[in-house]
């Protein structure tokens, strides 16, 4: 993993006497994306806010860009732009006003102010939009306002929370490809999500918090290789192979029709080269070939215990 850009270790937060956040370590990597998923109250938000300086913790130390939330919070401000937290928009200011007022709060100066909400206008495709108040802007355009004043002074670190949380999928789509961009250009990003597919298609690594606990952090593909249920299926050319195939390989179940077989598996590297060694060492020859890891719906299940339903709004 590149320099760590966000390090957190052992950060702790209750409310009273409810432990909010508890004992959980986080490492992301500058220039990657990091998802946080979890359910409603696993402790996103309250992760996010800390690490943005907006919430002390109790206990436990967070980094960003190596400056202590707690001990240099400016520093960490100077690094990180946050999103979610533009209640301070004017709803009857144009887009274009907003951006060039986030601007000289954060002393661009006129003119650089200018050309920077020009620029942002121009990137999140809000040009035609730009002299419009932002009371007339669709939940889409909103969000895209609300990214694109966060990256007024160009942070190295960004934090989204639940950036996609009551979009269309056009408009969900839109944003990912934002994020896709801004990582491309060596931020990094922190997201949190409740959506599975999210995590699944923006982040480089996913820690799935639940109920203030990281019960899983890892790749998407080594979360979906934490579940049972991946398989490798093997198609052969006729029953003569099928049947010797099966035969060798034992633990298998067979579809005569379709002359296929399917093996339990990790879904990793490791156990197909095993089963593709053996078909070899028997000369079997394999006609088709598919492997099959669970998707994150399954790992969060194994995790959890629980299916969330996508779609609910804080
Ligand atoms: N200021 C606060 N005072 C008391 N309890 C709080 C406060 N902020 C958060 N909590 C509690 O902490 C828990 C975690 O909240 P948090 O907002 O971090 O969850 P989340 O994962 O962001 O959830 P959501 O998906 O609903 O946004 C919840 O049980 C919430 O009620
Ligand atoms: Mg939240």
């Amino acid at each position: 993993m590149n320099t760590p850009a966000i390090e957190v270790r052992g950060l702790r937060k209750s409310y009273g006497t409810k432990a909010v956040l508890d004992d959980v370590d986080l490492t992301v990597g500058a220039g990657t994306v990091t998802a946080l998923l979890g359910p409603n109250g696993a402790g996103k938000t309250t992760t996010v806010h800390i690490l943005s300086t907006l919430v002390r913790p109790d206990g436990g130390t967070a980094l960003v860009n190596g400056r202590d939330v707690v001990r240099d919070p400016d520093g960490v401000r100077a690094a990180i732009g946050l999103t979610g937290q533009f209640s301070a928009v004017d709803k009857l200011l144009t887009g274009e006003e907003n951006l060039m007022l986030m601007a000289r709060l954060r002393h661009l100066g006129a003119k650089r102010s200018k050309n920077r909400a020009a620029e942002l206008l121009e990137q999140f495709d809000l040009v035609e939009a730009a002299r419009k108040p932002l009371a007339t802007y669709s939940g889409g355009m909103q969000r895209r306002l609300d990214l694109a004043m966060t990256l007024v002074s160009a942070p190295s670190v960004i934090f989204l929370d639940e950036p996609t949380t009551g979009l269309d999928p056009r408009s969900r789509h839109t944003m990912w490809d934002i994020v896709r961009s801004l990582v491309a250009d060596g931020t990094t990003v922190l997201l949190t999500t409740q959506y599975l597919d999210e995590a699944d298609e923006l982040a480089d690594r996913i820690a799935v918090l639940d109920g203030g606990r990281l019960v899983a952090e890892g790749t998407p593909d080594e979360l979906k290789r934490l579940v049972p249920g991946g398989h490798i299926r093997l198609r052969f050319a006729d029953a003569a192979r099928l049947d010797a195939a099966s035969r060798l390989l034992g633990e298998s179940a067979r579809d005569d029709a379709g002359l296929s077989l399917t093996v339990p598996s990790d879904g990793g590297v490791g156990a197909l080269r095993t089963v593709l060694d053996r078909l070899d060492t028997a000369n079997l020859e394999v006609d088709d070939l598919s492997i099959h890891t669970p998707d994150l719906d399954d790992v969060f299940f194994a995790l959890t215990g629980r299916v969330e339903t996508k779609g609910t709004e804080s």
